[in-house]
């Protein structure tokens, strides 16, 4: 197993899913299951800052999230929402959301039995997070943590929204990494950090195929 945390904007995504494909093992998006409850939340007309009432939507949500790492599926009561979940309302409500503890609760004890099922199932599974290093599988024999500058990051951000045709300036980008990382650091359930044998990989000058050949000889010697 490979846990890999980091910021958003750092490539983690892309490079999750590659290297899952390389090294045929699963891919568990744990981003993905934050923002589909939240997705949730925004439905319900629930206050993102009510702590109760989230948790409560996020119990009661009835979602599925694939696990393979080409186009994995994300639903919500049965609707495909994998588009919808990273539109700008999602992004701006999933910082708070995912602060409520009783959330975090719920969904680290599900991410924990999926990677175990994808484990007995497929043999690997590359997991993409904040505190899956930290938190969601401690024991991983493998933990990397990406980081890239602020400005790289809104770059990427930017020319992803863009490619998915979503309006997207850089300053609005910047903004909005700026603002998830702040609160995503400063948070106090699994706040954003690495763990102590995480390797550090600075993905600011590198583009993802180099990421990915750093990755796959970590994967080699230790996955
Ligand atoms: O990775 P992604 O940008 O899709 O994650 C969306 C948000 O979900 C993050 O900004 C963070 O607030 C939350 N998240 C989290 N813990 C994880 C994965 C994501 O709190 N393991």
């Amino acid at each position: 197993m490979v846990a890999l945390d980091g910021p958003s904007g750092t490539g983690k995504t892309t490079v999750a899913r590659k290297l899952a494909e390389r090294l045929s093992a699963g891919y568990l998006d744990t981003g993905a299951m934050y923002r589909v409850i939240t997705l949730a939340v925004l439905r319900a007309g629930v206050d993102v800052t009510d702590a109760d009432a989230v948790t409560a939507v996020a119990r009661d949500a009835v979602f599925t999230i694939g696990t393979t790492p080409v186009r994995p599926s994300v639903t919500l009561a049965g609707e495909d929402v994998a588009a919808e979940i990273r539109g700008p309302e999602v992004n701006h409500a999933v910082s708070p959301v995912s602060a409520v503890p009783g959330v975090r609760e719920l969904l680290v004890a599900r991410q924990r039995r999926i990677i175990g099922e994808v484990l007995a199932e497929v043999g690997g599974v590359v997991v993409e997070g904040r505190d899956i290093g930290t938190v969601v599988a401690p024991d991983s024999p493998l933990k990397i943590f990406l980081t890239a500058s602020a400005e790289i990051r809104a770059a990427r951000r930017s020319a992803q929204d863009t490619a998915a045709g979503r309006e997207s300036t850089h300053a609005d980008a910047l903004a909005s990494v700026d603002r998830r990382d702040r609160l995503d650091s400063s948070r106090s359930a699994s706040p954003l950090r690495a763990a102590e044998d995480a390797v550090h990989l600075d993905t600011s000058e590198l583009d993802i195929d180099q990421v990915l050949v750093a990755l796959s000889e970590l994967a080699s010697r230790r996955g």
